[in-house]
């Protein structure tokens, strides 16, 4: 019999709760697993802080923690590109599965990380790092794997989507929704992510590469974000009937050639109050899907915040724990198309 080893590394809104549920679904993720599961170690910055957790588990030395031999899964909840990008890297190189949120290192280095896994056969999960609790990424790569996807909408950040609606409904002052968005746990450790549409262009990334089986990095994606938004702008919109949200697009553009491109681009739209996405309000998030056999497919739910993302992690951890236990991996990342993006003014 098998214990399955866990370290997390990062211990703030969502690490937190990931370590939280560890602890109170313990016999419960046991019995989904078929086999214990152990948090060996949750990596910080700040030993000092306050957690709940045992004192002994806590360490400021990350790496130590992914080198240790009764780690199988590593947990990334740190964020930002270094030192997570080298960790993951390294866990994977030594056979370790991984389950991330981290879209801003996702965006630009799936590829690398796709890779280290695949020559590993260990799995690289990362259901939180598109709109949180949502279950978005494993019906794009798994249940959607047989269509063709031809567009993937909707509003993929919670933090502008609670300002936007906060204006919209009590025309709320931008700068103290921005603060609460942070202090509920919706924002990124620098806001500006948010604010300036990077977040959703990352996310809107992740979305094309998987839905178009291709590479879409962050830099392919047209990105404005909300910070000209105005209360005016959104009283002017109640006139006309509409709303503004922060879209996330990424479409399959058909040229007259017959040839096909990518388009992803985020912007501040406005839209009629009839539309399904008018009435996704606070740190909720919607992905509409649309594919050729499918059809229209509409995904709802939390957008951000520790828990609901806590709740995405765990439910990688415990698939990657099946397979470390039965054997197994997958869904595959498969990309087996280069598709071009199609210059904006093409859209
Ligand atoms: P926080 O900033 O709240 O937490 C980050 C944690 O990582 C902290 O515990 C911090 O330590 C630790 N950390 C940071 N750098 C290091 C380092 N170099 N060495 C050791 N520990 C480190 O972030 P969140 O929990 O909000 O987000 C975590 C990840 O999840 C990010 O990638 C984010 O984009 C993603 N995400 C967040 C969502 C949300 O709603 N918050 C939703 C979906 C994804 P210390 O506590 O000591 O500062
Ligand atoms: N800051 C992000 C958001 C967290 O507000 O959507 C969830 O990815």
């Amino acid at each position: 019999d098998r214990t399955i080893g866990v370290a997390v590394l990062g211990m703030g809104n969502v690490g937190a709760e990931v370590v939280r549920i560890l602890d109170e679904s313990a016999g419960d993720l046991q019995s989904r697993v078929g086999a214990p599961v152990e948090l060996r170690g949750v990596a910080v910055r700040d030993l000092g802080k306050p957690r709940k957790v045992a004192q002994e588990l806590l360490t400021d030395d990350p790496a130590a923690l992914v080198a240790r031999d009764d780690v199988d899964i590593v947990v990334e909840l740190m964020g930002g590109i270094d030192p997570a990008r080298g960790l993951i890297r390294t866990a994977l190189e030594n056979g370790k599965s991984v389950v991330t949120a981290n879209k801003a290192l996702l965006a630009e280095y799936t590829g690398e990380l796709a890779t280290a896994a695949a020559n590993r056969k260990v799995d690289l999960y990362f259901e939180a790092a598109v709109a949180g609790a949502i279950p978005v990424v494993r019906p794009l790569m798994q249940s959607l794997a047989g269509d063709t996807v031809e567009r993937v909408a909707g509003i993929v950040n919670g933090t502008t989507n609670f300002i936007l609606s906060a204006m919209d409904e009590t025309g709320a002052d931008y700068g103290d929704t921005l603060a609460e968005a942070g202090r509920l746990g919706y924002a990124e450790a620098d806001p500006t992510a948010d604010v300036e549409g990077y977040d959703a262009a990352a996310k809107a990334a992740i979305l094309a590469s998987i839905a178009f089986h291709t590479r879409v990095t962050a830099a392919d994606v047209h990105r404005e974000g909300i910070s000209s938004v105005t209360s005016a702008d959104l009283v002017a919109a109640k006139k006309f009937d509409c709303t503004v949200k922060l879209l996330s697009i990424c479409e399959r553009v058909h040229g007259t050639d017959g040839r096909q491109s990518i388009s992803a681009r985020v912007y501040p739209a406005l839209i009629p109050l009839s539309h399904p996405l008018a009435s996704v309000n606070g740190a909720f998030n919607a992905v509409v899907v649309e594919a050729e056999n499918a059809g229209r497919l509409m995904f709802y739910g939390q957008g951000a915040g520790g828990s609901p993302t806590a709740s995405a992690v765990l439910g990688d951890m415990v698939m990657a724990a099946r397979n470390k236990v039965h054997g197994g991996r997958g869904p595959l990342e498969s990309t087996y198309a280069s598709l071009p993006i199609a210059p904006i003014d093409d859209v």
